[in-house]
């Protein structure tokens, strides 16, 4: 259990169903992107990884709310998502979840928590792995 928490952006930021935070993380052992969004006052994150098919959900960076800015959507097929829960509403996704990140709002400021799956990016720099094709 980890008490480390790492910035994300400045309360301010997150406006109420608009454009959300990208922040880079490891996911396992793979980079990768969390994002984070304001609804109904309260921020919340989520590893930005599709529950349809594994890649992320903005097209354009940062747009996760769809047009009625009630529902979280991937781009790439339309799957919505709960912006509380992060729960599958409707669309391929249909009985996944994406993956919740837990935030934390003190200050003006919002952070994200690390986890026993999710952690900072810097965090793993020296890891070596051999997936590199060699010539
Ligand atoms: S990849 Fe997200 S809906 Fe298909």
């Amino acid at each position: 259990m980890t008490e480390t928490v790492i910035f994300i952006c400045d309360s301010e930021a997150l406006e109420e169903g608009g454009k959300g935070i990208r922040f880079p993380l490891i996911a396992g052992s793979e980079d990768a992107t969390g994002f984070a969004i304001r609804y109904n006052g309260t921020a919340h994150a989520y590893l930005n990884r599709c529950a349809h098919v594994p890649i992320e959900l903005d097209w354009n960076e940062g747009q996760f709310f769809e047009s009625s800015r009630l529902f979280l959507m991937c781009s790439t097929h339309g799957a919505i998502y709960a912006p509380e829960t992060g729960r599958c509403e409707g669309g391929p996704c249909r009985g996944g979840r994406l993956r919740p990140i837990t935030v934390e709002e003190r200050d003006n400021q919002v952070f994200w928590r690390p986890d026993e799956y999710l952690i900072p990016a810097r965090a793993s720099t020296s890891t070596n792995n051999d997936s590199e094709n060699h010539e």
